[in-house]
């Protein structure tokens, strides 16, 4: 299926390879960036990261600051921070290294080094004034995919939401993708930001926004996740796996991007902020239960789906092709060992109606393949408190 009509653009550079860290310095010159504000999360930080960044810079005698003070789900109050910090440097430049909570906010940061106000008054889609300072985003996780696209999530601790950001000004300059710094990954975070990627390579595939750029992105992107991050959890110092997991997400960040995605991140807002689920794993517990519901809705992509996982389909019926893909990506969660449910965060059969109340709202349900009723979203919850298809 085609749609009739479809735009597609990304402007962001990529650079790829283990060791392209140091071609920071160039890439900072080439942005014309003559002070630079790193900004971490603390577990990059941790990890000894932030400061392999800093020794490239310093290295190559380019002044910089360092802001490690983000929480994950980055809160408001986070950026406001940054915000600070890269005035008070004079920062014309913004590097962001960790997960998508690092990248989320250094985008975010790095608007406001161009346009007025407050970070509040771009909460939304296309609010946003004047192309943002240069990022140089470099992702850490195969997973939100944020080097890539026009999104930042963040907190609103104040009203206890989460808020997106999206604009065509709130995009990284160059994604620096260099699978030597996802070596000290931890694996249940390769694990559950592995299935963030999956889950935005499959709703992206399979809504009805979905556009043939997208569907090649898109259709990669699940190929290497199905064939790499088994690997990638169980040896973290496998650099071809490594690298593969940057490229997947990297791509499929490229396919939602612009198209949206579906149910299950229409469940993870509100999950995610109400039992502070790690957003890759609120996304590893909903997508078989999300996918076993929307099969109806687009059976032939969904048998290719299982096709991608190398599932055998030969002499099935579309349908049964298609149920394959669900089994497949349950077994992928037993292999990483993503075993959790919605109950073990404390979420129960009595807040149903108010995550249903807000899932409701999110822009990803008009776009997903098969229209859902209170009735079907409360089944998906049970399914994700059980643990059950
Ligand atoms: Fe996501």
């Amino acid at each position: 299926m085609t749609i009739s009509q479809f735009h597609f653009h990304n402007p962001v550079e990529l650079q790829y390879g283990a060791g392209s860290l140091s071609k920071l310095p160039a890439i900072v010159h080439g942005l014309g960036g003559t002070k630079v504000l790193v900004v971490g999360d603390p577990g990059v930080l941790q990890a000894g990261l932030v400061e392999r960044v800093t020794q490239t810079l310093r290295a190559a005698e380019i002044p910089f600051g360092v802001f490690t003070d983000i929480k994950s789900d980055p809160e408001v109050r986070s950026v406001d921070l940054g915000i600070a910090a890269a005035r008070g440097l004079g920062a014309d430049l913004i590097v962001g290294i960790g997960g998508g909570s690092a990248l989320d906010a250094a985008k975010a940061i790095a608007v406001m080094l161009t346009n007025d106000g407050n970070i509040r008054d771009y909460f939304g889609v296309d609010k946003i004034k004047r192309p943002s300072a240069p990022v140089v985003a470099i992702p850490t996780t195969g997973g939100t995919g944020s080097e890539v696209t026009v999104w930042s999530v963040l907190s609103d601790t104040e009203n206890n939401l989460k808020v997106n950001i999206g604009s065509p000004f709130n995009y990284a300059r160059v994604a620096l993708l260099d699978p030597e710094l996802s070596r000290s990954l931890p694996a249940a975070v390769t694990a559950a930001t592995g299935m963030d990627a999956l889950t935005h390579a499959i709703e992206s595939y399979v809504n009805k926004a979905c556009h043939p750029f997208a569907e090649a992105a898109a259709e990669k992107a699940i190929r290497l996740i199905a064939d790499n991050l088994r690997l990638a959890v169980a040896q973290g110092d496998h650099m071809e796996a490594r690298g593969n997991m940057l490229i997947a997400s990297s791509l499929a960040g490229i396919a939602f991007n612009r198209i949206r995605l579906g149910l299950v991140h229409a469940f993870a807002l509100p999950l995610g902020n109400k039992f502070h689920i790690p957003h890759g794993l609120v996304n590893g517990i909903m997508l078989p239960a999300v996918m076993q519901f929307n099969l109806p809705g687009n059976l032939p992509k969904y048998a290719r789906i299982a096709e991608l996982f190398g599932e055998r389909i030969d002499g099935l019926s579309l349908r049964d092709a298609a149920a394959r893909s669900v089994h497949a990506v349950r077994q992928l969660k037993q292999d990483i060992g993503l075993t959790q449910t919605l109950s073990d965060f404390g979420m129960t059969a009595a807040r149903c109606e108010e995550v249903i109340d807000e899932t409701m709202t999110s822009a990803n349900v008009m776009i997903n393949p098969r229209l859902a009723t209170r009735a079907d979203l409360q089944r998906m919850l049970e399914c994700g408190m059980n643990g059950t298809v």
